[in-house]
């Protein structure tokens, strides 16, 4: 009876515990996936905002919506490197995660420009500038924590 009993539990396990690793083993898959949009997200609205700033393409009246989207979008970036995100098909590199305070750091770079941006454009302020600290953001993480 104890025996019967001790063959159950073990054959339930197994049974709960072979979809759940197949199941992260896909969710890291779609967590890279998530922050590569995120990521596609931020570069759109960021090349659009040179393009508009450069008189290249777009319209002036784009520009709010941008600003904002990117304001919004780059609050996002702290939660999109999860340690469960580190291996797969991913340009993100170990360094993320094992240097975490220098990437927090990139972080709020990114915020703050952002925000800056944000602060420049409702203020008519120095718009160029504010591109320029936005871009030193970007290349600064990509040049530390993303793999060519
Ligand atoms: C704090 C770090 C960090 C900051 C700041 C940052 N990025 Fe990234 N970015 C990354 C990493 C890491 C990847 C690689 C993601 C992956 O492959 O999983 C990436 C990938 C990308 C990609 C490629 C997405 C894809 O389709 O694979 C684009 C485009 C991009 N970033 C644009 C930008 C722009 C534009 C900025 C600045 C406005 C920016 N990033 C700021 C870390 C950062």
């Amino acid at each position: 009876m104890k025996i019967t009993l001790f063959v159950t539990t073990i054959t339930l396990a197994a049974a709960v515990a072979l979809p759940m690793s197949a199941a992260s083993a896909a969710e890291a898959e779609d967590l890279i996936k998530y922050r590569k949009n995120v990521m596609k997200i931020i570069g759109g609205h960021t090349g659009s905002l040179f393009a508009i700033a450069g008189n290249k393409a777009g319209d002036a009246s784009h520009m709010e919506a941008h600003v904002n989207g990117l304001a919004g979008a780059s609050m996002m970036v702290k939660d999109i490197f999860p340690p469960e995100s580190a291996d797969g098909d991913t340009r993100a590199t170990e360094k993320v995660w094992s240097d975490a305070e220098g990437f927090a750091a990139a972080v709020t770079e990114l915020e703050e420009a952002a925000a800056g941006l944000q602060d420049a454009y409702a203020n008519n302020g120095d718009m160029g500038a504010a591109l320029k600290a936005l871009g030193g953001s970007c290349k600064g993480c990509h040049d530390d924590y993303r793999s060519d």
